[in-house]
């Protein structure tokens, strides 16, 4: 079976580069999350330069959307000397931005080696942290955190893993820390071709990473239930920093004082 559905909320963003040819040989489950992400990534690899990989295979667009990225952390709250946990953090795409501004700690961790060495090599900061996981958890410490964020990760995980990530980001914040998320809704029509991919990808029988929209309503039932205020939504056009819009719907929410 042919592996490989280039990230569809790719399209959000930047004109997709073509896909990497598929992979031969017993594709993973898409719901192996750590299989599925590494051979998604391993496919890209074979397919151009590592470092054009790195880049590619966590959606593109690696300045702008970084750019974007740090301007919505420290729009939100997060302090100069604080603490970030940047959840699937991917080759690096925010902690390069971030690196330059952010005096206080960092953790950024991800499923995929190749990513996390590439975004620890480009942010070159000795003193943060980068890990490698295995499935879901947050590899830190309880109440320490300032903010925690999810950059187009909750994209790609079916809804009750959303929720162990959201209990796990209010484990490690502080009180009054802050969640920043990403999400793709039906209600925004500029999603639906996203959608359409990855119908046409489960039509070919396409193993890749999930895509997964997440609608409002349960965000609002997730925070009840964890006990987390909304700060807001943001629609996913709304330009809510100079550098531009993500494209994708955002969320923040605060764990009480
Ligand atoms: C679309 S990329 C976004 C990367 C990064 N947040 C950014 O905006 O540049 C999604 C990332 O989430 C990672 N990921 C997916 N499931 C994960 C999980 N359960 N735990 C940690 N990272 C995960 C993937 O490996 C991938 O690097």
């Amino acid at each position: 079976m042919a592996f490989h559905l280039r990230r569809a909320w790719r399209a959000l963003w930047s004109d997709p580069p073509a896909p990497p040819p598929p992979t031969a040989d017993a594709p993973p489950s898409s719901r192996d999350l750590k299989a599925v992400n590494v051979a998604y990534v391993e496919g890209v690899k074979a397919s151009m330069p590592h470092a054009r990989a790195m880049e590619y295979a966590i959606g593109d667009g690696f300045e702008l959307i970084g750019g974007m990225e740090a301007a919505l952390v420290r729009h939100y709250g997060l302090p100069q000397d604080g603490y970030l946990v940047d959840v699937g953090c991917g080759a690096g795409r925010l902690a390069k931005p971030l690196s330059a501004w952010l005096k206080g700690r960092y953790l950024g961790f991800d499923l995929v080696p190749d990513l996390v060495a590439h975004a620890q090599t480009i942010a070159a900061r000795p003193d943060w942290r980068f890990e490698v996981i295995d499935h879901i958890g947050i590899p830190a410490a309880d109440g320490q955190a300032d903010m925690v964020c999810f950059f187009s990760v909750l994209t790609h995980l079916l809804h009750e893993q959303s929720y162990w990530y959201l209990e796990e980001a209010r484990r490690v914040l502080k009180p009054g820390g802050r969640i920043v998320l990403s999400f793709l809704e039906f209600r925004e029509p500029g999603h639906l071709p996203i959608f359409q991919a990855t119908l046409a990808g489960a039509k070919a029988q396409v193993v890749a990473p999930m895509n997964v929209f997440l609608e409002r309503v349960a965000l609002e039932v997730f925070a009840r239930e964890l006990n987390l205020s909304i700060v807001e939504f943001r629609d996913g056009g709304d330009h809510i920093v100079p550098e531009g819009n993500l494209g994708q719907a955002l969320c923040v929410l605060e764990k009480p004082a």
